[in-house]
């Protein structure tokens, strides 16, 4: 079998993976057991509860659809400052022209603060947007439970917790959903809707419509740890610092995955968002993981050397003042040699193509498990969750659709290799394997499961 050219994407290609694309979006919208003509349940009024970066950019999302939103915040600072920091958003966007003053001022009159949960009284739809903490979360809809009113809409925005055991701590589980938006949320364009257990047909419907009228995709998932998008991402990322530890440099991975089509490589990402994110979650993470395989922890050597990325002037890269523009490091390029050495690895060098194998063969491996297990509902909803929220190169058409394309065979064979070579994060999903065996693609599956041609 010959590789794949990763790089060679012909007109053809590109006209073809935009329409996928499109097609996409238009199929996510339809969920099997939820008919189009489900009524929705009114949402004239919103209360958003934690006023971060989440809960801010969440409410001038629906400021910015007429919806009336209260951002509610435990603390008289969280909430001064997420105020701020939308008036702040909206100021930026008319000096830029992209804004006129009279729509700022509408918007800004749509969202009022409050520090009092009892807020939360005549809102039909209340997003929760606290830390990610289970306790805490399940402390607010407990109190939610008591203080929303009856068939008001009760949503989390966790990035990854498991909303029925946030649903169980009510009486009204059939109201609860996960409402995952992105970071900043009145810009990404993704909303992925997290069906509960027991999540009404009509709240789902709901949901999904309100991404829509956000001009968002919204994507159906079940629960899972990282819904869709974030499942995927962890295995992307996993590969890239195992790379890092293999033999490859930062900047080398990165080259990679611009050539291929991302606007910055992972590891630029990381420097621009903050090594930092979930650092010291991921350390008290450590004594509990799974002992049976390889993990991955030189992001938190570089917290521990203070290496936040951008912020500090220094991470994967180093940054001279007042320039985000990411250079080489020999200081950080040694430390990663010496790791490997440390963990007992022989260093070789990769090729482009290997370093994209290994980005995005556990992406789509990971794909399939969430296909089998129905946690996605179509290979194009991983696709399109991708395109819009994730930043993946719109030429490529998405993982799974990359998938299609290379052909199935020969991306087990791959995982297979390294499966054999790296261990148990590379076991095959069965559903690849089926999928191989039967001379199939995931687009196949596509029609089996929805019933509907694909471009
Ligand atoms: N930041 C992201 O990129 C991102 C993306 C998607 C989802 N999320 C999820 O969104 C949620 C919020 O994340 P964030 O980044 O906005 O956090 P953040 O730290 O910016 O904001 C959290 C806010 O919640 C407030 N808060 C804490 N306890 C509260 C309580 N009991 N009652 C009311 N307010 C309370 C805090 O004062 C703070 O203002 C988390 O579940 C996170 O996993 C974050």
């Amino acid at each position: 079998m010959s590789d794949f050219n990763f790089f060679q994407v012909s007109d053809e290609d590109r006209v073809r993976a935009a329409a996928h694309a499109k097609h996409c979006a238009a199929a996510a919208t339809r969920i099997p057991d939820i008919p189009a003509e489900t009524t929705l349940r009114p949402l004239r009024q919103v209360a958003v509860i934690g006023a971060g970066t989440m809960g801010g950019g969440i409410a001038m999302a629906l400021a910015n659809i007429g919806v009336p939103v209260t951002l509610i915040d435990a603390s008289a600072q969280g909430l001064d400052k997420g105020l701020s920091k939308i008036r702040d958003n909206y100021a930026t966007s008319v000096k830029r022209g992209k804004l006129d003053a009279a729509t700022m001022a509408e918007r800004l009159t749509l969202i009022t603060g409050s520090l009092e949960m009892a807020a939360v009284a005549p809102a039909d739809l209340v997003i929760e947007a606290v830390f990610e903490d289970l306790g805490l979360k399940q402390d607010i809809f407990r109190q939610l439970d008591t203080l929303a009113r009856s068939g008001a809409i009760l949503a989390t925005n966790t990035s990854g917790l498991d909303i029925d055991q946030i649903a169980a701590v009510t009486k009204r589980p059939q109201d609860v959903v996960g409402a995952h938006f992105f970071s900043p949320a009145h810009v990404m364009k993704l909303l992925e809707v997290v069906r509960a257990a027991k999540t009404a047909p009509d709240v789902i419907a709901t949901l999904m419509d309100l991404g829509r009228r956000m001009g968002k995709t919204s994507v159906l998932a079940r629960i899972y740890p990282g819904f869709i998008g974030n499942a995927l991402f962890r295995q992307y990322n996993r590969e890239a610092h195992f790379l890092v530890e293999d033999g490859a440099l930062p900047h080398e991975v990165d080259a990679a995955l611009t050539r291929f089509g991302y606007a910055m490589g992972i590891f630029a990402v990381h420097d621009m968002a903050g090594n930092d994110v979930g650092w010291q979650t991921r350390k008290a993470q450590m004594a509990t993981r799974a002992k049976d395989r390889r993990w991955n922890d030189l992001i938190l050597k570089l917290c521990d050397m203070g290496r936040f990325g951008q912020k500090s002037g220094r991470g994967w890269y180093r940054y001279e003042p007042g320039d985000r523009t990411p250079r080489r490091d020999p200081e950080i390029e040694r430390f990663i040699v010496e790791e490997s050495a440390r963990m007992g690895i022989t260093r070789r060098p990769m090729d482009e193509t290997e370093i994209l194998k290994r980005c995005l063969y556990g992406m789509i491996n990971e794909g399939a498990r969430l296909l089998e297990q129905g946690i996605a509902l179509r290979p194009g909803d991983i696709d399109i969750t991708y395109l819009t929220g994730y930043g993946f190169p719109a030429h490529q058409g998405g993982p799974m659709y990359l998938a299609d394309r290379i052909g199935l065979a020969q991306v087990l064979a791959d995982i297979r290799r390294l499966h054999a070579e790296h261990g148990a994060w590379w076991q095959p999903a069965p559903l690849l394997e089926k999928l191989v065996a039967e001379g199939r693609c995931f687009a196949d599956l596509a029609v089996s499961q929805t019933t509907e041609p694909t471009p």
